[in-house]
């Protein structure tokens, strides 16, 4: 039996399905304008909570792409990061001189943003290097970093849901939501 302090019926919606999907779609038509059309994209899909963004994002590519995972964790079972980053896998193939697309769920306080720029410029170094998050909490910024794409901005409220977790659970709801106080 489940005992978690957080209840779903509790959630309120922030962005519903629909909503998150039509964004998603305008922000894969930006992210490929930005890329010439026959070249190929590696997109770094940043485990666990970028799986849902990540793989309704590929779906509407048209450039030839490469999917790559990478594993950080950042919040631990908290819902304020614990600016105590934990790089789980890094692997990856050489990205040099490729165009590469990171993929993160949510930029808060910019710590693993820095983090994954800095690594993939200073590693890899790219042809072409974009971070797109679906949500950025700009507020909650401790590090003067700014995604290249954005799906929604959103005041310093702890979210669930579409990869998004609360103690690992979560995950799986195809809406993003809050725990009002
Ligand atoms: P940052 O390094 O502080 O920018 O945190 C980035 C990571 O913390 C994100 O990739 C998320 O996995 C996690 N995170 C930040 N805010 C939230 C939230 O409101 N809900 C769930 N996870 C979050
Ligand atoms: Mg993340």
């Amino acid at each position: 039996m489940m005992t978690l302090d957080k209840k779903v019926e509790d959630l309120k919606v922030l962005f519903s399905e629909t909503e998150l999907q039509s964004k998603i779609k305008e922000l894969a038509t930006a992210i490929e304008n930005d890329i010439p059309e026959d070249e190929e994209i590696y997109v770094i899909c940043v485990l666990k909570g970028s799986v849902m963004f990540c793989a309704d994002l590929v779906k509407h590519f048209k450039h030839p792409i490469q999917m790559e995972f990478i594993r950080i964790s950042s919040y631990g079972h908290e819902t304020r990061s614990t600016n105590n980053l934990q790089a789980i896998d890094l692997t990856l193939p050489d990205l040099h001189n490729k165009n590469v697309v990171i993929v993160e769920d949510i930029i808060d306080t910019g710590l693993t943003a820095r983090f994954l720029t800095d690594l993939f410029k200073i590693k890899h170094q790219p042809k072409k290097l974009l971070f797109v998050s679906l949500l950025n909490k700009k507020c909650a910024r401790q590090i003067d970093i700014e995604p290249d794409f954005f799906g929604y901005e959103i005041d310093d409220k702890f979210v669930v849901g579409y990869g998004l977790d609360y103690k690992g659970y979560y995950r799986n709801l195809p809406y993003i939501g809050y725990f009002p106080c």
